[in-house]
């Protein structure tokens, strides 16, 4: 079997956390890594979960400094861009014009518009794109889709996401990209963006958004709620940056269907808890893959053609950063924010 030759682009908390998930593939091998800042091949990374490989790279992975160099000198079956949000777009589409597949980090580009260039880039390519929307693939969530999906505790009635953590301050050499509105989108484009996006998988796209938003005195946003618009069920989501650095992370949602709640938070014993109409509440079994194994796995066989993979298409993850756009417009305005169509040329009005 001839295995997939991976690149991974940006060796930071992410690329770290996706090397260590590409190195225990059979099917693959990171071949070479880049980064602009050559001192971080060997620093050890740190971000918001406790999931970087720190470990050595071995001698026979090659470093390079500067994107197209690696691009002019490797054979990539994969590029894997792990790099900060402004240079997803720009990247991606250097390698999907080479005919390589990309696994882009989410969110997928700064804006929809962006976005738009990406996806044009794909059409002409024959490589594939697909974004690292990672909360799909995430174990409790992947349950709940299964159960909303197969209808098995009834219809939804009213589902509530939420994400919570201290600023990303933890960047080397000073003041972190994150903090800087226009480069990572606040907390609204980095993270609340994972449960936008979860909503929108699960619930198709909404009609409106409502949102609003605190801003930091440094002037990103640091916590902003949602409600979604939806005929049938209400959906809400907030997240924070605005936590203490002394609070740890926390997730999950709760869902409200009509013969059960289900309710998953990281702080609580047992992730995922079922509350039946009849019965007692107990905790569904999990799969034991972690959410960043699932996606990459699925990103591999979808590549190799493989009919049963679940990606996540790029026209989809687009599509939760045109909802995300629409959030930060209305937070701003203070007015609710229609929606299109799912689709290509989907454009947010107020
Ligand atoms: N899916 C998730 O759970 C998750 C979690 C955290 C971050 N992210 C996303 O992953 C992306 C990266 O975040 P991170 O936390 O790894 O950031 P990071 O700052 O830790 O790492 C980015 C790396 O890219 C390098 N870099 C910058 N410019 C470069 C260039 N021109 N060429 C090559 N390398 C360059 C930096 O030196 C740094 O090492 C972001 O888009 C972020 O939103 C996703």
């Amino acid at each position: 079997m001839k295995r997939l030759s991976v690149g991974i682009v940006g060796f930071g908390f992410m690329g770290r956390t996706h090397y260590g998930v590409w190195k225990k593939r059979r099917d693959a091998r990171v071949t070479c890594v880049c980064d602009s800042n050559l001192a971080q091949i060997t620093a050890k990374a740190r971000g918001n979960l406790d999931v970087a490989d720190n470990s050595a790279l071995p001698p026979n992975v090659r470093v390079y400094a500067d994107f197209d160099r690696m691009l002019a000198e490797e054979r990539l079956d994969v590029a894997d861009i792990t790099l900060p949000t402004p240079l997803h777009a720009p990247m991606a589409i250097k390698a999907l014009e080479r005919g390589i597949n990309v696994l882009c980090e989410k969110p997928m580009a700064v804006d929809a518009k962006t976005c738009d260039r990406m996806l044009a880039a794909e059409r002409k390519s024959n490589g594939r794109l697909m974004i690292a929307q990672c909360v799909r693939y995430w174990p409790e969530y992947r349950v709940l889709r299964e159960y909303i999906s197969s209808g098995r505790y009834g219809k939804v009635i009213a589902a509530d996401f939420t994400r919570f953590a201290p600023a990303p301050a933890w960047n080397r050499g000073g003041r972190s990209w994150f903090l800087d509105e226009t480069q990572s989108g606040g907390v609204a484009l980095d993270m609340h963006l994972h449960d936008t996006d979860e909503i929108h998988y699960l619930f198709g796209m909404p009609k409106s958004v409502t949102s609003t938003a605190h801003q930091h005195m440094d002037g990103w946003t640091d916590f902003i709620s949602t409600t979604y618009g939806y005929p049938d069920k209400v959906v809400t989501s907030s997240s924070s940056w605005a936590m203490s650095p002394s609070f740890v992370w926390e997730s999950g949602f709760r869902v409200v269907c009509e013969k059960a709640v289900v309710v998953a938070n990281s702080h609580a014993p047992s992730p995922l808890v079922v509350y039946p109409e009849k019965g007692k509440p107990f905790s569904p079994k999990l799969p034991k893959a972690s959410g960043y194994e699932t996606e990459i796995g699925m990103f591999a066989a979808w590549i190799a053609g493989d009919a049963n993979a679940e990606p996540v298409l790029a026209q989809s993850a687009r599509d939760s950063v045109a909802i995300v756009d629409a959030e930060r417009r209305s937070a701003k305005t203070g007015r609710s924010v229609r929606l299109g169509k799912s689709g290509h040329r989907m454009a947010a009005s107020t």
